[in-house]
């Protein structure tokens, strides 16, 4: 094992694999790189001299120009000409359309983009307009949706033959530039993430009621591993956790429907079919999916418990399939690492056949969303909880025209 100053130890749990620490070398005791190091843990900001064991490995960070650090960009095997030529403006807009098919809570797509044609390179911001004062009072689901564009762009420029290199948060005094992603030039012959491009214009939430029937092991293992390509661990509940989070989620639908601000939150972004604002974001209602009559999954009921003529109700699962998706820390990075677990997860699935959709309303209440977490896996902060499963697919909702979100600059 070798590594630089500023690369990125990561130590895994024997048992599911998932990440259990990790933290910044700081410090090397030997020229040639190898143990034992000075890390500075990212969950306590303390550092201490590590003699990795056989569960660490080191993630390495390229240096990038004026000294800062930069994490080595994901290559791909886009189907795209190999190309250095400056990216047209139609190609722009088309990888930022691609970003832009991302979930987002309600659909409120709380992102903006700048592309700067002399230096390839976008960034993404927070649009405060997508913020949901009451349901997310921190930022935090907002930051997970911009995350999951993030992870689309990704796959978009990887699809496009080109290697990127993605720094999240990259000025400390600018909170809301939450990405950058440089093009640095042709992609070599790795087929990650851009094998995952299909999925990102067929990937829909799907609010309609799924089969009892597993998932094959070998999906759920590979929806693990693609939320751990972003440091994010994916666990699947079962038993009395399934049964707790499935409450939590009831507890908390039930506080949704008759809280002021989280009603209010819900009208500003759903449109009842005769609304006559823009169509461009929130939840439309043919969106909504069935009201549930019998069975567990405890849906996010989008026309806030008012009767929709023709709605129809059937009965949804008893033991739906959910998934945690959880991080060591509860920062800002941390959501950016959930968003984009979460994107690469859901396309992953898309590919897989499984449909998905999301459970979220305990998250949104501080004294619910702790009782969340697993027992088993500690101290972890879940961050988002995905509800999988084979069933009809979910309808496609509207975006805001690219040219609204997108900034073009020299
Ligand atoms: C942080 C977050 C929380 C969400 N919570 C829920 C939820 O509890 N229930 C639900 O049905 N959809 C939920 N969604 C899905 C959004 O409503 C959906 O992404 C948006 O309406 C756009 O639709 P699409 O995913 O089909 O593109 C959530 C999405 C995000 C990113």
């Amino acid at each position: 094992m070798r590594a630089q100053v500023g690369d990125q130890l990561i130590v895994e749990s024997p048992t599911t694999g998932a990440t259990q620490r990790d933290g910044e070398i700081v410090g090397l005791r030997h020229d040639d790189g190898t143990p034992p190091y000075d890390v500075r843990w990212s969950d306590s900001d303390q550092v201490t001299l590590v003699f990795p064991g056989p569960d660490a490995h080191i993630h390495h960070i390229e240096h990038g120009p004026e000294g800062h650090l930069e994490e080595t960009g994901h290559r791909g095997t886009g189907t795209a000409p190999r190309t250095t030529q400056a990216l047209s403006e139609a190609v722009v807009m088309a990888l930022v359309q691609d970003a832009t098919a991302a979930p987002s809570m309600h659909n409120t797509q709380p992102w903006r983009f700048q592309y700067s044609r002399r230096n390839r390179v976008f960034h993404l911001r927070a649009d405060l307009r997508g913020a949901l004062p009451h349901s997310d009072p921190v930022l935090r689901s907002l930051h997970i949706g911009c995350g999951a564009a993030l992870m689309n762009l990704r796959v978009a420029v990887a699809h496009e033959g080109w290697q990127a290199t993605t720094r999240v948060l990259p000025d400390p005094n600018d909170p809301m530039l939450l990405a950058s992603v440089t093009l640095t030039g042709p992609l070599g012959d790795e087929d990650d993430p851009a094998t995952l491009y299909p999925a990102v214009h067929a990937r829909h939430t799907s609010r309609y009621p799924f089969a009892e029937t597993p998932l094959p092991d070998a999906v759920l293992t590979a929806l693990a591993e693609a939320a751990h390509r972003e440091y994010v661990s994916l666990s699947f509940a079962s038993g009395l956790h399934l049964q707790s989070v499935m409450d939590l989620a009831l507890e908390a639908e039930a506080r949704n429907l008759t809280d002021a601000g989280a009603a209010a939150d819900l009208a500003r972004f759903t449109r009842r079919a005769d609304d006559t604002r823009p169509a461009t974001e929130g939840v439309p209602e043919y969106a909504f999916g069935p009201r549930r009559r019998i069975g567990k999954a405890p849906m996010r009921d989008f026309a806030g418990g008012k009767p929709i003529p023709g709605r129809p109700t059937v009965d949804f699962e008893t033991a739906p399939h959910l998934a945690l998706l959880s991080t060591s820390r509860d920062r800002p990075l941390d959501w950016l690492r959930a968003g984009q677990a979460m994107e690469r997860v859901l396309l992953r699935a898309t590919i897989e056949g499984v449909s998905t959709s999301f459970i979220t309303q305990a998250l949104e209440w501080h004294d619910l969303r702790w009782p969340l977490r697993d027992p088993m896996s500690g101290n972890a902060y879940v961050q988002m909880v995905l509800r999988l499963g084979y069933g009809r697919p979910g309808s496609q909702t509207p975006r805001r025209p690219v040219h609204d979100v997108l900034d073009l600059e020299p």
